[in-house]
């Protein structure tokens, strides 16, 4: 197996501020994480390393058996598939779902030449067909529900055949069915032995996908643990990282806490 990630001493300082503090990480090829912590935590701050949107102030960033800042980012960012709120941001309001997925495969954001493949069209209409999507592949973004972005927006991920897909937060601004859904749906995909590697970042425990199979945990830039999922989802790791007691369940692959009372 080779390695998706290897980071060494990963560092992130702006003005005074250490976002990231010397987290050494391996993620390897077939392997599913869920990465959590609380506000603030630095989980965004790693992901932008890890989708090669950011450099690391001091470490090495090792991405897809590259080294940040050896290596052209543009050609390194189509092999990873990144969702997350700063991109779906960046997604004109006006734009067809079928282009927002399509564009994918060029790296961009608004559709900007006319001229796509047929082969392109037909991948985009299979994955939303896949994420539950076609039929809304005419309307615009901004027509979307909360959940059928999220949807459109791992569709638009997955368009370019990743080998590392990062999820930032996407069952924030879910309903109780569409979290339900979306948990269903990354569990299916983390099954899939084709998928690609997987990052999920959450806040909720709720949201782990069964079938996840490694979790990373984070307080102010560190690393509080690391490792197989059901080692590293303790009691003791979580209430350290989120600073608070919780009384944690684990039943049938579901993940939920709550604070322990006193
Ligand atoms: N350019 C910057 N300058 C100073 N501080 C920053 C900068 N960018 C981010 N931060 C801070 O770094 C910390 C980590 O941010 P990050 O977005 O990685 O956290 P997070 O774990 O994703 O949090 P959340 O769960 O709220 O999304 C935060 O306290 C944030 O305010
Ligand atoms: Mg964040």
């Amino acid at each position: 197996m080779s390695d998706v990630l290897e980071f060494a001493g990963v560092t992130v300082v702006r003005g005074r501020k250490t976002l990231l503090d010397g987290v050494d990480w391996q993620v390897k090829e077939g392997e599913r994480w869920v990465v959590l912590g609380p506000n603030g935590a630095g989980k965004t701050t790693l992901l932008q390393i890890a989708g090669a949107r950011m450099h690391p102030t001091r470490g090495m960033a090792g991405i897809l058996d590259e080294t940040m800042g050896k290596v052209d980012v543009f050609e390194l960012r189509p092999r990873i598939g990144l969702a997350s709120a700063a991109l779906a941001n960046q997604i004109p309001e006006q734009e067809q779902v079928l282009n927002v997925v399509v564009t994918a495969s060029y790296g961009v954001t608004g559709r900007w030449r006319e001229q796509y493949d047929k082969m392109d069209e037909r991948r985009a209409f299979r994955l939303l067909d896949a994420w539950g999507m076609s039929t809304f592949m005419n309307r615009t973004f901004a027509t979307l529900s909360e959940g059928e972005r999220k949807r459109v927006q791992i569709a638009r991920a997955l368009m370019s055949d990743p080998e590392l897909l990062l999820l930032d937060e996407p069952g924030a601004g879910l309903d109780l069915a569409g979290r339900e859904d979306l948990v269903e749906r990354l569990s299916e995909l983390a099954k899939d032995e084709d998928a690609p590697a997987l990052v999920l970042v959450t806040h909720h425990l709720e949201e782990v996908p069964p079938g996840f199979t490694h979790a990373l945990l984070l307080r102010e830039g560190g690393v509080v643990a690391q490792g197989p999922i059901a080692e590293v989802l303790t009691e003791d790791n979580l209430s350290t990282a989120f600073d608070m007691p919780l009384s944690l369940k684990h039943d049938d692959g579901r993940y939920t806490a709550v604070a322990k009372r006193a």
